[in-house]
């Protein structure tokens, strides 16, 4: 459906391409702009308006990669770091940390720096001149139950911004943004859910949505409620992970000498979490590991982890496993086959078996719909209309939670990877102008 246009307005002295919105995802990022016939989104790589929020640290070329090619690179086996699902890193105590890249070592924040000001330069050489404006989009809680690291992350965010020129820098919860990209389509005033089930976080919004309303900038009114939660698709990989991959590394293996005990567990935690997988470059990591060898009663197991380790497969593998993730929405069963571990490891994944080990996140999930219904002051029955978008609302079991949620509302899906950045450029538009 063609979108409605924006007439151009301007009297807060912003034209409207002067102002860009950032959709930062944990996963995947856009940059859009908004313009007098509507909200465009930038292409990122070649046609791409996605881009994965993947940066590689090339020391082989002496370069750094984003996105896909980034991940190119380390696929091809070039000498370097990767680093994926920065996001997660804000609000947490290793944004003030530092990574070895080659032979030197790099602050967190600074290569989120890295990645922003990436998108901004592919954004300005599109638009043609430079943007110090940027909308950015955020999770309703970056930290869960903690309002003051909450804003932390919100401040290291609006600080990492600032340090790549940004002068004016607004945010919006990424769930109103996903409202106003449906918004644009309606034509008589709903009761929406808006979920945003991402890479990092579910993100909900009940609002009022309306053709009448659309170009308001104050929409305070209709928004009842924002509610979320700190799961998303990285944890659904994360406990594919650690359910079923992990225990053929080891994970959960008993000690040769104390048999009631197990290998100790931190290190296939971080193999599991697709932004602590660079921690085990560090140099102490290959100490752990002879002192796992040591204590496990099937060494052979635990060669294989030291083998991924040593090899630096470990983001192969938690892409693998996301693969089978994926794959299981849309069918009963999947292999996936690991000969870089292991010459004959394969293992065979089920959806029942998926949906059983990832249930707690999807009740976390459905709790955080609950709990935005209540302080929304409505019963279920009254919502209209579930919009659904993220990578993580294709789950079968996940979709089928939220529509038990507001059983009577018509279910709608936004561009699963567009719809918060071009509502996020809605947005900007609006607030440039208004
Ligand atoms: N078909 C699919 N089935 C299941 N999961 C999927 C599918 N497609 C993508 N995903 C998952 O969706 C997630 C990415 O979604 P999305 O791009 O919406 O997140 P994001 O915007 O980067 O994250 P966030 O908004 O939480 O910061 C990944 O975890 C990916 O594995
Ligand atoms: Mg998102």
């Amino acid at each position: 459906m063609p979108r409605k246009p924006h007439p151009p307005r301007s009297s807060r002295g912003l034209a409207c391409d002067s102002i860009l919105a950032i959709d930062f995802g944990t996963s995947n990022s856009t940059v859009g702009y908004p313009t007098p016939s509507g909200p465009v989104l930038v292409a990122l790589e070649e046609d791409h308006v996605t881009i994965p929020s993947a940066i590689f640290f090339n020391t082989e070329d002496e370069c750094v990669q984003f996105g896909r090619s980034a991940i190119d690179a380390y696929t091809q086996h070039y000498e370097g770091r990767l680093l994926r699902a920065l996001k997660s890193v804000l609000g947490s105590s290793l944004i003030e940390e530092t990574t070895p890249v080659g032979n030197h070592r790099i602050a967190f924040k600074d290569i989120i720096g890295l990645f922003l000001r990436h998108l901004k330069a592919k954004a300005e050489a599109q638009v043609g001149k430079s943007i110090t404006a940027v909308m950015l989009g955020r999770p309703v809680h970056f930290v869960d139950d903690d309002e003051a690291r909450d804003q932390t992350a919100q401040n290291q965010l609006e600080a990492i911004a600032r340090s790549c020129g940004f002068k004016q820098v607004d945010f919006q919860y990424e769930p109103i943004a996903a409202a106003l990209d449906y918004e644009a389509r309606v034509d008589a005033e709903e009761l929406a859910l808006i979920a945003d089930l991402g890479g990092g976080t579910a993100d909900i919004s009940i609002v009022r949505v309306s053709p009448a309303h659309h170009l308001k900038v104050d929409r305070k009114a209709d928004v009842l409620a924002n509610a979320g939660i700190h799961i998303g698709g990285t944890d659904y990989d994360k406990r594919l992970s650690l359910n079923q991959v992990m225990p053929h590394l080891g994970y959960k293996t008993h000690q040769r000498l104390h048999p009631a005990r197990e290998l100790p567990s931190p290190v296939y935690f971080d193999l599991a979490t697709w932004h602590r997988i660079v921690l085990l470059n560090d140099n102490s990591t290959a100490t752990l590991l002879k002192e796992i060898h040591h204590l496990a009663d099937q060494p052979a197991l635990v060669h294989r982890l030291a083998r991924v380790i040593r090899e630096q497969t470990g983001h192969k593998l938690a892409g693998d496993v996301e693969t089978a993730k994926i794959a299981l929405s849309d069918m009963e069963r999947a292999t996936l086959a690991l000969p870089y571990i292991d010459d004959d490891l394969a293992i065979e994944f089920s959806q029942a078996a998926f949906e059983q080990a990832t249930r707690s996140e999807t009740q976390k999930i459905a709790a955080s719909i609950h709990e935005c219904l209540n302080q929304a002051g409505v019963p279920p029955s009254s919502i209209t209309t579930l919009f659904l978008t993220g990578g993580t609302s294709a789950i079968p079991s996940v979709r089928a939670a939220c529509q038990a949620a507001v059983p009577n509302a018509r279910l709608v899906e936004g561009d699963r990877f567009g719809s918060v950045g071009i509502g996020l450029t809605i947005h900007a538009g609006l607030r440039a102008n208004s």
